[in-house]
Formats: structure tokens, sequence, C-alpha cells
């Protein structure tokens, strides 16, 4: 029947909104951040900058951009009862599970949490921006068995964040480089994680749950929790040599080789190709094979699946980076969200001003009905 066409599994394809904020070019493999190209911007910007961009629409004046950079310092430093929140999780889970569980939190620190007035949801945004690095950073050092480090008022935004989860302050390779893994991770189409974060505030909910549903989808391994797989599966691969046997026994079970594909780019994501010049370079420095490795795996999937629209995506060569600056696997993904977190809060304050609930339907395939009610002493 016609209702058979309308079903489009995992919504593929469909147009759920309309946004100004970003764009996927997915046959040209090119991303934009409100008409930018994310090459320009890794190349002459910042996070604070791109995050204030993604929220406003406009690169900021001076003024606009130090008054900015002064919130995002001013609120960065989390309450000692959080702290302790983060203390008593300890390393009883994974860290994305504990930063849905801090995130979520907050809002009992918040008199206003549910006041889902624009400018209200917009400075919730802001804080939770200005905090991703120090929970993420104090989750890492928790999870690590280390103290946790307060921020150093004179960093900026991503060396704070690589201080405050590593205990050292990034040289000016590591700052660039932390800075550029926030900049590609700040925003990404309707992905799943912004989508659920979209849902959430269709429905006048407030945005620290917006941001606690876009977290919890974030985890998962066909998302976010992708990086953290890809380095586990390049490191299981072990020496270059033994890629094709490993890859073959994996895709000959049907397996999702993990950093490979995309529901919309079907040529290399322009994230990866940044990425792995800075793989490269962490490679040169440690001297240890992963690089090589995983350069072999890419070979051999582009070889398999190129045609298929089948590539390398960001959360391929993001891992060994993270590793390579003293990272542990489980924070990978909390990276991620720390990017994503701009992305989010943008597009959740986008979509409040549309007002318009998202409730899909589903086709129904069950039984047709109407069924005769059986008492249960009838049953047997
Ligand atoms: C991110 O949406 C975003 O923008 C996400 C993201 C962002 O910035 O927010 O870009 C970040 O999440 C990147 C993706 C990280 N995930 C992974 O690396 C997990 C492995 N990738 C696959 O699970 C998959 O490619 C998805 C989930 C990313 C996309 O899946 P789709 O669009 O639903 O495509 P599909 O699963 O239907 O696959 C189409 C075909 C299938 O073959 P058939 O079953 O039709 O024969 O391609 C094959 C798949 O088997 N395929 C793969 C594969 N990815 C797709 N085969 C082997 N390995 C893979 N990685």
């Amino acid at each position: 029947s016609e209702a058979k066409e309308e079903l489009r599994r995992g919504l593929e394809g469909v147009l759920a909104a309309e946004t100004r904020i970003g764009y996927v070019n997915g046959s040209d493999g090119k991303l934009f951040y409100r008409g930018y190209e994310i090459n320009s911007l890794v190349e002459q910007s910042n996070y604070e900058e791109v995050s204030y961009l993604l929220l406003y629409g406009h690169l900021p004046k001076r003024g606009e951009y130090e008054e900015y950079v002064k919130r995002l310092r001013e609120e960065m430093p989390l309450p000692d009862e959080v702290l302790s929140l983060i203390k008593n999780i300890g390393g009883r889970t994974h860290p994305m599970s504990a930063l849905r569980t801090v995130i979520s939190y907050l809002s009992v620190l918040d008199s206003m949490e549910s006041d889902s007035s624009t400018k209200n949801q917009e400075r919730i945004g802001i804080s939770l921006i200005a905090r991703m690095p120090s929970i993420v950073g104090a989750i890492h050092r928790v999870y690590s068995g280390k103290e946790i480090i307060k921020p150093d008022p004179e960093l900026g935004y991503a060396s704070n964040f690589f201080y405050m989860s590593t205990g050292a302050r990034p040289d000016p390779v590591e700052s660039k480089i932390m800075d550029t893994a926030l900049i590609i991770h700040a925003d990404h189409g309707m992905n799943a994680s912004t989508f659920s974060a979209l849902v959430t505030i269709s429905t006048m909910a407030d945005m620290y749950s917006a941001i606690t549903s876009a977290i919890g989808t974030l985890k998962g391994p066909l998302h976010g929790g992708a990086n953290e797989r890809a380095l586990k599966m390049i490191q299981s691969v072990g020496r270059p040599e033994n890629a094709e046997k490993v890859l073959k026994v994996m895709t000959d079970k049907g397996e999702r080789v993990m950093g490979f594909g995309h529901r919309v780019y079907k040529v290399y994501d322009p994230r990866a190709k940044i990425l792995k010049r800075y793989a490269e370079y962490f490679a040169e420095r440690k001297g240890n094979e992963t690089f090589k490795t995983a350069q072999i795996i890419e070979e051999l999937m582009i070889n398999k699946y190129g045609e298929r629209g089948i590539f390398p995506n960001v959360d391929f060569y993001s891992g060994m980076i993270y590793d390579a600056m003293g990272f542990r696997t489980e924070i990978f993904t909390p990276i991620f969200a720390t990017g994503r977190i701009s992305g989010w809060v943008a597009r959740a304050l986008e979509y409040s001003t549309e007002n318009r609930l998202f409730r899909p339907k589903a086709l129904y395939v069950g039984e047709k009905g109407p069924r005769k009610y059986i008492p249960i002493q009838d049953r047997d």
C-alpha cells in the first residue's frame, strides 16, 4: 500500500527542520558552520569564536568576543557539590554515563531550570558550554585516580580543557590540536544526538533535559562511541601485516568496522582528513605502529567498500590523537561531547523558536484486530 512508501527507516534522507547553523555536503565531503568552511575556521579561528558563531550566526566583533570569552571563563569553575558528585561517582561507571549524570544534576542547583523562555534556555546553554571542559576534565582525573584540577584563568578554552584533563599545560602544537578537535566536533547537521536534543526541546522541556538526551544518544557505538572502539580495534589488529586477516574476519561476520561509513558522507569525511594529519604528526613523535596499521586498515576498507560510499569518518583517527595526548580511551566520547555542546545548544535554541513538536508516525504492521479478550482462566 502507499503507506509502505512512507516508511523511511531511521528517517534517512528526511528533512525534519530548517536551519541556518550548519551544512554537511555529503557528496563533496565539505562541512560548513554558518557558511564558513571548516578548514578556514580550523586555520584562522578558535573554539570560543566558533562557539559564538554557531550561537549567533556571525563572527564576533572584538567587544562581543571578549565578553563571550569572559563569560565562559567566569562560569567554568564547578560548585563544590558538583565536584563531590564527580568524586562520588569515581570510576564506577563509563565516563559518558558520568557526564550524562552530572549535566542532569546541574539542574538541581538552578532554581530557574524549568523556565523555557529562549533567554533562559540561552543562559543555561552558555553555562553548559562553559562547564563541559571542567566536568569532562574532572571526570577524566577521577577516572584516572587523580586529583581534580581547577581551571587556570590564564588559559584559553581548549588549553584549559587539556590542562584540567591531563594535569599538564599543552605545548603550542597540543593546544592547536586540542582546539582543532573541539572545532571540528562542534556541529554536524541533524546527527542523532542533535536530533535527540531537538526532540526534547520541541516539547518545551528545559535545556538540561535536552543536553542530557543528547549525551545519552552520543554514547552509542554507532555515533560518538565509535571513536573509543575504533582505536581499540586498531590496537587489537596490532602489527600492520595483521590488518588484512583481522578485517576479513570482521567483515565476513558482517560486523561494522568502527570509524568507517556515514549516513551523509559518501566520500572521505573532511574532518577525518584534518585529524589524519595530526595522527601522523604524533606517530612520528611517538614512533609506534598504530598510525601505520590504521593506514593499512583505511586502504583495505576503501578498496573493499569505497565504491559503496564507505570511507573513514571523524571517529577513525581522533582516538589515536587523544591517546597520544594522554587521554584514556573511555574519555574519547566525552571529548566529542565537549566539542559538540556548542552545536547542541545552538540548534536547540534555534529550534525552540520554531515551537513545533517532533512526533512522527510508525507504520503499524501488527495484529489486525479487534481481537476477542479471553479471561485468564480460559487461556490454558
Ligand atoms: C558519527 O550523523 C552524523 O553526522 C554523525 C557524526 C557527527 O558528527 O555527529 O558524523 C559522528 O557518529 C560518525 C559515525 C561513527 N560511527 C561509526 O563509525 C560506526 C560504524 N559505522 C556504521 O555503523 C554506519 O556507517 C553508520 C551508523 C555510521 C551509518 O549507518 P547507515 O547510514 O544507517 O548505513 P547502514 O548501516 O545502513 O549501512 C549501509 C551499508 C550496509 O550494508 P548492507 O547491510 O546494506 O549490505 O553499508 C554497510 C552496511 O553493512 N556499512 C558498513 C559500515 N558502515 C556501513 N560495513 C562495514 N563497516 C562499516 N563501518
